[in-house]
């Protein structure tokens, strides 16, 4: 190991490369970089707690081993975060920082979502300086392919934490009586989280309007008016986000301040943040010279997961092509203008008032 390592190990100051550099040489430890990251900050603390207990300061080496050797076997820990499996079938992803680039600065909600969401998380001194709170629970609201799932994916991924997916399925896997229950079980665990944002997509399958519901969905909603208060109690460093193309269905008591802390849309895109997932998908595809400008003008109303569909349609093309004729078939600028009249738009102008409307309405940040 090189002494510029040992010399950091020593110091404290060691970084997470240099530490998986240091787990997989000195104690034959292959680890991926973010499994280094979660044990470094752990090691840290146990550095920490080892002093204490033997009354000496003791090195980043001895307790790594004290550490590996006692506590948590490497390869089984740090896959899940603590207090997780919540109920089965539930895993914690690792979403990359990069996620974050694919969305275009100028494309709403990202600004928003970065001075409310990001900056006061992790400049947490600064934020209790002008006494910002940060927020724990958030609504995601818009049209269906808008890039909800995508921002809040995102967001997990710029702050490192862990991103755990419920679905309202899920939670109705052991029969509709048992959702309460299940939904009680789950917002008691993930209070406790450390480093963890809880994203439940379809939100109003859960969380409907308690007038027009039935009596299980009105226990839900109920059950849910009384968790989220019970989590932002909790100092824990977690998010709930929760996302619907619905937010009329919601129960107006959820949506009431003091319940969740912002209720963000997510709608149309500008050129330039089209333009940006455009490129994106672009850069995998084989492809001739393509006029990005003159296809950005035709699209002024595609959703992120129409220009997704795009993409797999001329991919599509280009491959049965090459199947056919045997030699290198890439896509063209024409083949991207037939496709685009043949593709079904989610966004029209009706759909694009009703959104305006709850915009106005229930937009709250
Ligand atoms: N900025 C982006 N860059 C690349 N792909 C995106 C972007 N935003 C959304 N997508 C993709 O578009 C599709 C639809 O987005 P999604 O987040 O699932 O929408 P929603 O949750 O609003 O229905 C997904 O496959 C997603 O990965
Ligand atoms: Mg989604």
């Amino acid at each position: 190991m090189s002494m510029y390592i040992e010399n950091n190990l020593q110091q404290n100051s060691v970084n997470s490369k240099e530490y998986q550099i240091y787990l997989e040489q000195c104690h034959s430890n292959k680890v991926d970089p973010l499994t280094a990251e979660a044990l470094l900050s752990k090691i840290k603390n146990h550095k920490w707690l080892l002093s204490e207990k033997l009354g000496r300061d003791v090195g980043m080496k001895i307790a790594t081993l004290d550490y590996l050797e006692n506590t948590e076997p490497l390869g089984q820990a740090h896959v899940e975060p603590s207090g997780l499996p919540l109920i089965a079938g539930l895993e914690a992803e690792r979403i990359d920082r990069s996620v974050w680039d694919t969305i275009a600065d100028s494309q709403p909600p990202k600004q928003v979502v970065n001075k409310r969401i990001i900056m006061p998380l992790t400049q947490a001194d600064l934020a209790s300086k002008h006494a910002v709170v940060p927020p724990r629970a958030i609504i995601f609201f818009g049209p269906p392919g808008t890039g909800k799932t995508h921002f809040v994916k995102a967001i997990a991924g710029v702050l490192q934490w862990w991103f755990v997916e419920v679905s309202p399925s899920m939670l109705m896997a052991d029969g509709e009586d048992r959702l309460a229950a299940n939904l009680k079980n789950l917002m008691e665990q993930v209070r406790d989280l450390e480093n963890a944002l809880v994203f439940i997509d379809e939100f109003e399958e859960i969380a409907g309007n308690r007038d027009t519901s039935s009596r299980i969905e009105k226990t839900i909603t109920n059950e849910f008016l009384k968790q989220v208060p019970l989590l932002k109690d909790r100092p824990h460093k977690n998010l709930l986000v929760c996302a619907t193309n619905y937010i009329r269905q919601l129960d107006s008591a959820l949506l009431r301040p003091g319940r969740f802390d912002c209720v963000i849309p997510v709608g149309s895109l500008d050129d330039q943040s089209r333009r940006r997932i455009f490129e994106h998908f672009l850069a995998d595809t084989n492809r001739r010279d393509i006029d990005i400008d003159r296809i950005i003008s035709e699209i002024p109303l595609f959703t992120p997961a129409e220009i997704e569909y795009l993409f797999q349609k001329v991919r599509q093309e280009a491959f049965e092509q090459e199947c056919v004729q045997g030699r290198d078939c890439r896509v063209t600028t024409a083949m991207f203008m037939k496709v685009i009249p043949t593709i079904r738009q989610t966004l029209n102008d009706e759909i694009f008032e009703a959104f305006q409307q709850d915009c106005d309405e229930f937009t709250r940040y």
